[in-house]
């Protein structure tokens, strides 16, 4: 067994503290990797929280992975000791359903393998998550970390990075589309800097009127606070598309009746709560969708890797020692992110 250490939390209501445990050895597909930043995702509180069911205590959150390969087995072709690499939320898939055989092992028909919080299938017990020294991953979910990024600010493009980018993807959105981002957090701020790379005209909705010269600075063409109802009116029925990162229950309505005749949103927070239902009038009304997007695929989580080396993009980041975790998870809860928390992993031999 491989010894690690690392930052869990025993119970819904205990902060999160050192743990140690182990990992597998690494297998002969195996690729090992000591971790040296992992992002602060707002499923990781979700999780370490027990806001959604299913949480498996002890809980070692993190699935926004970079670091160093320092072991592979003996059939591992794609890496090599010494290779720069991350891993987002997933560590495995079935590999033989229709959804694993289109690249979308995220919808795999069996479930995928969460980096934590799921069963591990070789020792037993559940997965460990990156707010650790090291991790053990099969190579088909390793991925490559362009050079020219900035390894601390590229580790949130492997969960915030990919859960915008696919949708963004999927829902077409092209060169002089209107775009709208809910939310300036973690998801929200990456969601502006690709629809802006994109080409799309962006508009960042926001409850805290105080981001509005970031989420300029970061991509934004307007800013609208989405708690003033003029401004909101002046949007009606102009958005080609709408990316919802709240991670809060909120009136959907108020970001529905924004769209255009057939035009989406799509959401990608998960709140604790539910949202309240939609009004079907402000959807019937123009033939509107409201849709729900998973993370992405491998291959498209490489390809968003790819388009942000293209354009320059990585996370604008706070940077942590792990002794701050529960600190950064109060600060996530009001809003106060800029604009996305990463461990630096050498704090946890401090
Ligand atoms: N679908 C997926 O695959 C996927 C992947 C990763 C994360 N998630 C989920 O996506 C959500 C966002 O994650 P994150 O890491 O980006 O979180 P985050 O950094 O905390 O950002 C969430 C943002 O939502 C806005 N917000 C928070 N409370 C609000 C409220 N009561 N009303 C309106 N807006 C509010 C805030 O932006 P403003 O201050 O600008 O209003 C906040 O910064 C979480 O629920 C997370 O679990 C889903
Ligand atoms: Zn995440
Ligand atoms: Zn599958």
């Amino acid at each position: 067994m491989l010894k690690s250490v690392g930052y869990g939390a025993t119970s819904a209501h205990a902060p999160l503290d050192l743990m140690h445990f182990n990992r597998r050895d690494p297998g002969p597909g195996d690729v090992q990797i000591e971790i040296a930043f992992c992002g602060v995702c707002h499923s990781d509180l979700h999780t370490a929280r027990a806001e959604w069911e299913g949480t498996v205590f002890p809980v070692v959150p993190g699935h926004e992975i970079v670091g160093r390969v320092t072991a592979v087995g003996a059939e591992v072709s794609r890496y090599k000791i010494g290779d720069t690499v991350g891993v987002g939320c997933m560590v495995d898939s079935c590999q033989q359903c229709g959804s694993c055989h289109e690249g979308l092992e995220q919808y795999c028909e069996t479930g995928f393998t969460g980096t934590y919080n799921s069963p591990e299938k070789h020792i037993g017990g559940v997965t460990y998550g990156g707010y650790s020294n090291n991790i053990v991953v099969s190579e088909k979910f390793v991925l490559r970390i362009p050079d020219n990024l900035d390894l601390a600010a590229a580790a949130p493009l492997l969960c915030a990075g990919i859960t915008t980018y696919s949708p963004l993807k999927h829902w077409n959105v092209q060169k002089g589309h209107k775009v709208g981002i809910v939310g300036l957090g973690g998801l929200g701020h990456m969601g502006v800097k690709i629809a802006h790379a994109m080409g799309a005209h962006v508009v960042l909705f926001t409850t805290s009127s105080g981001k509005k010269d970031d989420a300029l600075r970061l991509g934004a063409d307007e800013v609208v606070v989405s708690t003033d109802p003029a401004q909101m009116a002046a949007h009606v029925n102009s958005f080609d598309f709408i990316l919802n990162t709240v991670a809060a229950s909120h009136d959907l309505d108020a970001f529905l009746v924004l769209l255009k005749r057939d035009r989406t949103m799509t959401l990608v927070g998960v709140p604790a709560k539910p949202h309240p239902s939609p009004q079907v009038f402000n959807l019937i009304g123009k033939r509107r969708q409201l849709a729900g997007s998973l993370i992405g695929g491998i291959a498209e989580t490489q390809e968003m890797l790819d388009f942000c080396s293209q354009h320059g993009l990585t996370s604008d980041i706070e940077m942590i020692p792990i002794q701050k975790i529960n600190e950064a998870y109060d600060r996530m809860l009001k809003s106060d992110v800029k604009y996305r928390f990463v461990i630096d992993m050498a704090s946890l031999e401090a």
